[in-house]
């Protein structure tokens, strides 16, 4: 099986960024903690990052047919963002959302996701460790 794992807006600036928030590690990092972890469930990966909602549109689209299910963390626009979740609804594969930060536990406006409501499973506040769960729950869930 392969899996797509999409990272949204500002997510490329991991490892500078707020690092009390995010923590310490890069977004390489992030993506070679998913592709070891996909490896060791027998799964292939493809990490995209983008700082445009259509992009991440197009990506979303691009996975049916080529990817068996998604890891997203679409940062801000998972607060905002009913395109992206008409993706994941429109095409219909298993989704984990993966929020690094315990969102519920900041801002009012971070308590909400359009994105949670089309996602089989959510994974908040365990840091880069929650790329990791999306991914063994994914390759539990297809088998
Ligand atoms: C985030 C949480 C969002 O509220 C924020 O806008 C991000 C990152 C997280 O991974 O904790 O960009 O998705």
């Amino acid at each position: 099986g392969n899996l797509l794992v999409l990272n949204g807006p500002n997510l490329n600036l991991l490892g500078s960024r707020e690092p009390a928030v995010y923590g310490s590690a890069t977004l390489d990092e992030v993506n070679e903690l998913c592709i070891s972890t996909a490896e060791s469930a027998g799964f292939s990966v493809e990490c995209i990052q983008s700082n445009h909602e259509g992009d991440l549109l197009d990506a979303i689209h691009a996975a049916r047919g080529t990817a068996d299910g998604i890891v997203i963390n679409a940062g801000a626009y998972s607060h905002t963002s009913i395109a992206l979740r008409d993706a994941i609804s429109g095409v219909g594969l298993p989704t984990v959302e993966v929020h690094i930060s315990n969102v519920h536990a900041r801002e009012e406006f971070r308590h909400h996701s359009q994105l949670s409501a089309v996602s089989s499973a959510v994974i908040v506040g365990a840091g880069i460790n929650g790329y990791a769960l999306a991914i063994q729950h994914l390759a539990k869930l297809l088998g």
